[in-house]
């Protein structure tokens, strides 16, 4: 977090000016800015799998010490919270500060620039979490404001910024989404017995929770191994999905049978099935025939290179990835540095060796080069328990080394 260079409120100038009193304001201090940053913050959380493409975003107006509006972006095509928190506050927005977690737009999308919205109301002064590292605003809101006699701070809350935006934030920087690895598992990591079946190892309370998480996923991710064993729908069920996630399955040779749910008349369309460059044409046409998209990508080792996938996936939107496969796809996308969370469904019963691991080998070797990880959220759902472990995936091709 970069610290705002202090408490100072700075009048607003040029065509707001008039008509507004500092005399009975106190000014706002650093415990206000982090405060007003929190409820942003949690503001933005309500917009969680409504917004895609966009961001989430929460906005505070603040005035002496005091909320006097606030808002969110609720949906794609609706008012950014910085509008909506504008509109709450009203003629109260002359002289406050608003308090945003992403810089404010100054362009024309689907709605009009946010930062003649703050000018027109009067804003005197913006503190933004984070620059929107968006290639057509990227600096440029911030330039705006400060041209417009608005003073602008800039990192308050950063890091919650950086986590609440998740795979917008790694896929206009580094051009892939946030992966999460979704495993349900026996207490000793068992995810199928020896047979391959895997239903169900959790009860009905986690089996929800995971299609929360599919609701709020842009894409979900499987291999041939687990389209194969289970013959997944891979919707989000019962959870009051705004949208569906994209289905994607990696065939590198498309050898999945066509009878697969997947690919029948209620799922295909919305299904992506990625395979290698030369998978024949006979396959990829009856795929396509039926509505399902394939996309042929490089391979690596053979297989549906996992960084082009990645930078595909990024490419087309889906910057919130829930990876659903067994043990080889989500063991080959952690060993590419690709995996960035796991969501842990841990059941209290046991399968011992003779089930299936639900991680394969990493090449770590030794305990000091394990990787490393950490716990963002732990509860428990019926009889099963979950965790969800950041662990602060590096670049692809950098092997599992130390993990610091
Ligand atoms: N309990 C759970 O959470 C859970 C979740 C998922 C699966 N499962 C169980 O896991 C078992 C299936 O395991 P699995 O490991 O075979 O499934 P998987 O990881 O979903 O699929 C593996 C297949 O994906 C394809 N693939 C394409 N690109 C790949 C890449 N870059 N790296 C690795 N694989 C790639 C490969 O086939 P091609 O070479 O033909 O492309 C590979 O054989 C089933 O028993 C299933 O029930 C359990």
């Amino acid at each position: 977090m970069c610290p705002h260079p202090g408490p100072t409120l700075i009048p607003p100038r040029g065509p707001h000016a008039t008509g507004f009193s500092l005399a009975n304001m106190a000014p706002p201090s650093d415990d206000d800015d982090s405060r007003f940053m929190r409820r942003a913050l949690r503001l933005a959380e309500r917009g969680r799998g409504r917004t895609h493409p966009n961001p989430m975003v929460g906005a505070v107006v603040a005035r002496a010490g005091r909320v006097v509006g606030e808002g969110w972006h609720r949906a794609i095509g609706l008012d950014h919270a910085e509008v909506e928190a504008l509109a709450r506050a009203g003629a109260r927005a002359r002289g406050a500060t608003m308090y945003v977690t992403l810089e404010p737009c100054a362009h024309t999308g689907r709605t009009p620039p946010c930062v003649e919205a703050l000018e027109r109301a009067g804003i005197a002064r913006c503190v933004v979490a984070l620059r929107d590292p968006h290639r057509i605003v990227n600096g440029r809101g911030i330039r705006s404001l400060r041209r417009a006699g608005i003073r602008v701070d800039v990192g308050v809350g950063a890091d919650e910024a950086r986590d609440l935006l998740g795979g917008y934030w790694l896929a206009h920087t580094r051009r892939r989404p946030r992966v999460t690895w979704k495993v349900a598992a026996t207490l000793d990591g068992r995810i199928a017995d020896r047979a391959g079946r895997s239903r169900w190892i959790t009860g009905p309370e986690a089996r929800a929770h995971g299609h929360r998480l599919r609701a709020t996923a842009d894409a979900v991710l499987i291999g041939s191994g687990t389209a194969r064993a289970d013959d997944p729908r891979l919707t989000a069920r019962a959870v009051g999905a705004a949208r569906q996630p994209l289905r994607v399955v990696c065939d590198s040779a498309l050898e999945l049978p066509l009878t697969l749910r997947l690919f029948g008349a209620a799922l295909a369309r919305g299904t992506v099935v990625a395979c290698g460059p030369s998978a024949p044409l006979r396959r990829r046409r009856a795929l396509e025939a039926r509505g399902v998209t394939v996309w042929p990508l490089p391979l690596r080792a053979g297989r549906v290179s996992p960084a082009a996938l990645a930078r595909r996936l990024a490419r087309e939107g889906r910057y919130e990835v829930l990876l659903e496969g067994g043990a080889t796809l989500g063991t080959a996308w952690l060993r590419a540095g690709l995996v960035d969370r796991v969501a842990l469904f841990t059941a209290p019963r046991l399968l011992g060796a003779d089930g299936l691991a639900w991680c394969g080998a990493l090449g770590v070797g030794s305990l000091r080069r394990a990787r490393a990880g950490r716990i963002v959220q732990q509860r428990r759902l019926g009889a099963d328990g979950f965790l969800l472990v950041d662990l602060a995936a590096r670049e692809p091709g950098v092997g599992m080394g130390s993990a610091g």
